[in-house]
């Protein structure tokens, strides 16, 4: 009697411990499958990524760049386009004519000759564009730049939307970029192109003074 009770015990423990074991073992089957699976549909996520999305990445990574060689280089110069900066701590001065002086790009300069090199690896293109523009390369493109343009002008707002350039589909966004701080405004409101092409035009604080426009080729359908 003890002894078919102490076999039942027995029996009980290690029945226990093999439904713990298979519950054990299909637990961690279960992770390994949805963690396989998981990353089978990142990979797949990350091949199908909404264009708006990888638009609104790379737009973020341009502005951000952008303020920084704003704030931690073209502030740190002692001169900006011929008058002495405050807080300036480097002889050196950020000006249109940097490659006629001994001074350094001016921050929507610096953007396009990041622009430049980047457009050339065939990934995506960008480029500040403006209805007022200095530099004739910034000139509105095509009908889906006139519209993207008035439209982010109209509302403050990123324009995107889908357009066909020489049968190539493309995916494009224009953010709008705003007068954030009185240089903006001083500096196209004096520029000589500028009095002499928009006269009338007197940018104001806070206005859309152009925009960043992305475009990101779609793979054919
Ligand atoms: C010291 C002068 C100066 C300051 C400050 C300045 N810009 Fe410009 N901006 C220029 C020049 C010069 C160009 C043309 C650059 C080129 O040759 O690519 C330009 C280009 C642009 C363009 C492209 C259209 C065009 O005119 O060619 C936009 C948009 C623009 N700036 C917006 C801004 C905003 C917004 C700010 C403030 C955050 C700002 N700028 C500050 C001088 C300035």
């Amino acid at each position: 009697m003890n002894f078919a009770n102490e076999l039942e015990t027995w029996l009980d423990r290690v029945r226990t411990r093999t439904v713990a074991f298979i519950a054990i073992v299909i637990a961690v089957c279960v992770t390994a499958v949805s963690c396989s699976g998981g990353g089978a549909d990142t990979s797949q996520a990350s091949a199908g990524i909404a264009p708006e999305l990888v638009a609104d990445y790379i737009h973020t990574v341009l502005a951000a760049d952008r303020t920084a060689y704003t704030k931690h280089v073209v502030n740190r110069a002692q001169t900006l386009e011929g008058k002495a900066k405050d807080n300036g701590v480097l002889t050196v001065e950020a000006t249109e004519g940097w490659q006629q002086t001994d001074g350094i790009p001016l921050p929507a300069q610096m953007f396009r000759l990041g622009s430049e090199i980047a457009n050339e690896s065939g990934y995506f293109t960008y480029n500040l564009i403006s209805p007022w523009y200095i530099n004739d390369n910034h000139a509105p493109k095509g009908d889906f730049e006139q519209t993207a343009m008035d439209e982010t002008i109209a509302t403050g707002e990123p324009y995107k939307g889908y357009q066909e350039v020489a049968g190539q589909q493309y995916f494009s966004a224009l953010y709008p970029d705003k007068a954030v701080a009185e240089a903006c405004v001083t500096c196209h409101n004096t520029h000589p192109i500028h009095l002499e092409r928009y006269p009338d035009k007197l940018f104001e604080m806070d206005e859309v003074m152009g925009g960043i426009i992305i475009n990101i080729p779609l793979a054919g359908a």
